[in-house]
């Protein structure tokens, strides 16, 4: 299993950052290490978000993968920027099979059986059901759990502190990524003790893999 993995299966929860100016990534690292959520997915939807990919990613401690990675372009250069893993909001070969040729963790949006299917047939292990609460949550999460038992998921798009245990009580869920934890407005407005607070409420909330949620292991190479 990739280093990038078990971190993710131990935190159980992914970040998703948006990020408009390249002067928060430094502290906006520092409020998620401090509140004990060292890990981010910084989504490639601003003009600032590669240059905020890798000032994260060299910060001492924190996993910094690239999000809304949807061409081979964005990929390289997220790659380049330093880039753990990547997350990318549809399932695309190319990107794939780029990412298992250089060992690093991608993690596909899939919501269909459709999806799934072809993920699983690509190696992949953990897809990111993405837009979560447009697809049915947790109802469609738990169908394609039935013909996809080895299948694991990250749940993202509409998680909240309210229903995120559920989806972590899922045995095929590995953890869920979001935007609670790290506000587009409060990174707009530096307010670092907000995201500290909430990656700190976040925690006493984790269902840990061994009370029930979803372990990860065992993925092959690539997923
Ligand atoms: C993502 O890109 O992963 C989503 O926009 C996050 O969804 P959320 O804002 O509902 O957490």
């Amino acid at each position: 299993m990739s280093a990038s993995l078990e971190k993710i299966e131990r935190l159980r929860v992914v970040p998703a950052l948006v990020v408009d100016d390249v002067n928060s990534a430094v502290p906006l690292a520092a409020a998620l290490v401090k509140g004990g959520l060292p890990c981010a997915e910084v989504t490639l939807r601003t003009e600032a978000s590669m240059e905020v990919l890798r000032r994260m990613a060299k910060v001492e401690g924190l996993l910094v993968g690239a999000g809304t990675v949807t061409s081979v372009e964005q990929l390289e250069a997220a790659l380049e920027a330093g880039a753990d893993f990547i997350v990318s909001p549809g399932l695309d070969d190319d990107l794939i099979r780029r990412c298992q040729k250089s060992d690093v963790l991608i993690i596909p949006g899939a919501v269909t059986p459709t999806e799934v299917m072809r993920a699983q047939n690509l190696g992949i292990g953990l897809v990111k059901f993405f837009p979560c609460h447009a697809f049915g949550g947790l109802p469609t999460l738990d169908a394609l759990a039935g013909p996809f038992p080895m299948m694991h998921f990250l749940p993202t798009g509409g998680i909240n502190p309210t229903n995120m245990s559920r989806f972590l009580a899922h045995s095929n869920v590995t953890a869920c990524g979001g935007t609670w934890m790290a506000r587009r407005e409060w990174i707009k407005g530096g307010a670092w003790d907000h995201v500290e607070a909430a990656c700190r409420e976040t925690q006493t909330l984790l269902i840990k893999p061994s009370e029930g949620g979803g372990a990860a292991g065992g993925f092959r190479k690539g997923g």
